[in-house]
């Protein structure tokens, strides 16, 4: 089995697209175990514990440094024989042992097409308040390896969603996961299960 271990910071539909994928066997030999959140009281720590996921909290602010909680994170996941990271809504920052202990092994789900609206500032709700300004016609998903700098690591997936003339930058957030985040998350989930994400630089090829 790939063992997940999935970081959360909200309402954690991502987390609930890969749940439901589990149990319909999209994802079969895959199994979440562990659930971390950077804040407690959130949504997705309840979706956790209604599946009878382990799920914690381990929060930047609860350390005095950024290598103490790096160093936390690290362990939580070494407890639990972590094999792939995934970040899914996690809108904090990891620090650079964390990324050199998972090299290649974490993925992070962004909601736009990376590289427009994206890096330090945009997250959640705010690539699509910013895509709307900017008046693009087309936005999306993006789901990518993770390095030391925002949405920056190689490009796994990517789709495209249309911006209609009356949205607003909620109603464009759930057409965007609708139609690409709960699809493409678990989709790069099953490429790397299957061994078929190549890494030649920091381009992903898919076999
Ligand atoms: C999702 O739209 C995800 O792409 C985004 O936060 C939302 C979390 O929703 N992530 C980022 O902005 C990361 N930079 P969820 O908690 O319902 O999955």
């Amino acid at each position: 089995m790939l063992r997940l271990g999935i970081l959360v910071s909200g309402g954690g539909t991502n987390l609930q697209s890969i749940i439901d994928k589990i149990q319909n066997g999209y994802l079969a030999g895959c199994g979440i175990v562990t659930v971390v959140s950077s804040k407690t009281g959130v949504y997705a720590l309840e979706r956790a514990q209604k599946h009878n996921i382990p799920s914690a909290v381990i929060s930047k602010k609860s350390f005095g440094s950024m290598e103490e909680y790096d160093s936390a994170l690290i362990a939580h996941f070494k407890q639990y024989e972590v094999e792939l990271v995934v970040l899914a809504g996690f809108l904090s920052m990891l620090g650079q042992a964390f990324v050199d202990t998972y090299r290649n092994r974490i993925i992070n789900i962004h909601p736009s097409l990376i590289p427009s609206f994206c890096g330090k500032g945009y997250y959640g709700i705010i690539p699509h308040q910013k895509a709307l300004e900017y008046g693009v016609k087309v936005t999306g998903a993006t789901v990518h390896f993770v390095d030391l700098e925002y949405d920056s690591g190689p490009i796994i997936l990517q789709k495209a969603v249309e911006v209609k003339p009356d949205d607003t930058p909620e109603s464009l957030q759930l057409r965007v996961m609708q139609e690409a985040e709960w699809e493409l998350l678990p989709k790069a989930i099953r490429l790397y299960k299957e061994n078929r994400l190549i890494l030649e630089g920091r381009k992903v090829r898919i076999e």
